[in-house]
């Protein structure tokens, strides 16, 4: 049985301010520089979010794609999309909102909700330069 990867993409924009508070203003500024700024900055956030599995004999589908969107916006773009990571999201409490901890994060929360499939590879892309990828582990 072949199984094949497919991929949903979801956009949300969010506010943050990469800080750690363990450390002085002057070290926070000088690792971090402008994502440190005090007021809060914003990115245009996108979102890949990749399944893997069989392909169903009776669909052709791997996961119905309109069903991910609707899992990843439940679980995930409902809870961040226009709210400040720092302030408003709970599953982001004390942990410093890098895109590293953000996608770490967003893997816990939707791990379980695409059976039979398995969640194989989340991508987020904090500006059109700047991505990071996870795949579990
Ligand atoms: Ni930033």
């Amino acid at each position: 049985m072949p199984r094949v990867t497919v991929t949903r993409r979801l956009r949300f924009n969010a506010a943050h301010r990469v800080h750690n508070p363990a450390l002085s203003d002057q070290e926070n500024a000088a690792i971090f520089g402008k994502c440190n700024n005090p007021n809060w900055h914003g990115h245009n956030y996108i979102l890949d979010v990749s399944v893997e599995g069989d392909i169903d004999d009776r669909t052709g589908y791997v996961f119905d794609l309109g069903a991910l969107k609707q899992i990843v916006e439940r679980e995930i773009v409902d809870k961040v999309d226009h709210r400040n990571f720092n302030l408003d999201v709970d599953f982001m409490e004390s942990v410093i909102p890098t895109s590293e901890n953000i996608i770490v994060a967003f893997w816990r929360l939707l791990n379980d909700r695409v059976k039979p499939a398995r969640l194989a590879r989340l991508v987020l892309w904090e500006t059109e330069n700047n991505y990071v990828e996870y795949t579990g582990g």
